[in-house]
């Protein structure tokens, strides 16, 4: 029978052929076998977002994933969204407002962002919309409860939220 490796996953737009151990996190993978430490381990409990990153779209908390689990998946993580020579509109805009103060949440706060502006355009309701049906509010209680899973010890939340605001705009003036 021929070889097949545990799981074939596409990281940044590269194919990769996982064949570890299958208790390796996703973290783990990401971080020590394939060398993208722009995800960060924070807690390692699923409690802080610092290792959040877009899967199929959708963003996890890839210190709860295991990597095994993601035969097929299509993975972003910061370093896939911009990179210095090319900043996405989210990462210009935490720059721009100062987002960041020691920097270690920020690729789990920019992850999360990215896939949260496509959860608000999907419609997707949240915890705090007032009708379910209808399309979200853009508005800073949406922003922060929906970025509520994305803990910042420096406490950088406002110019968080201005980043994310920026960035929406941006992209609402774009489209
Ligand atoms: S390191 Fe994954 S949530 Fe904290
Ligand atoms: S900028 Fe330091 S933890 Fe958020």
């Amino acid at each position: 029978m021929a070889h097949r490796p545990a799981a074939r996953l596409t990281v940044n737009g590269q194919s990769h052929e996982f064949e570890g151990d299958p208790r390796r996190t996703l973290l783990d993978y990401l971080r020590l076998d394939l060398g993208l430490t722009g995800t960060k381990k924070g807690c390692d409990h699923g409690q802080c977002g610092a290792c959040t990153v877009i899967v199929d779209g959708r963003r996890i908390n890839s210190c709860l994933s295991l990597a095994v689990m993601h035969d097929g998946s299509d993975i972003t993580t910061i370093e896939g969204l911009g990179d210095p020579q090319a900043l996405s509109v989210l990462q210009q805009a935490f720059v721009a407002h100062d987002g960041f103060q020691c920097g270690y949440c920020t690729p789990g706060q920019i992850c999360s962002a990215a896939a949260m502006i496509e959860e608000i355009r999907a419609g997707w309701p949240s915890a705090v919309s007032g009708d379910v049906a209808a399309a979200p509010a853009i508005d800073d209680d949406e922003i922060r409860e929906r970025m509520s899973g994305n803990l910042c010890r420096c406490g950088a939340y406002d110019n968080i939220l201005a980043a994310i605001r920026y960035a929406l705009a941006q992209e609402e003036r774009a489209t």
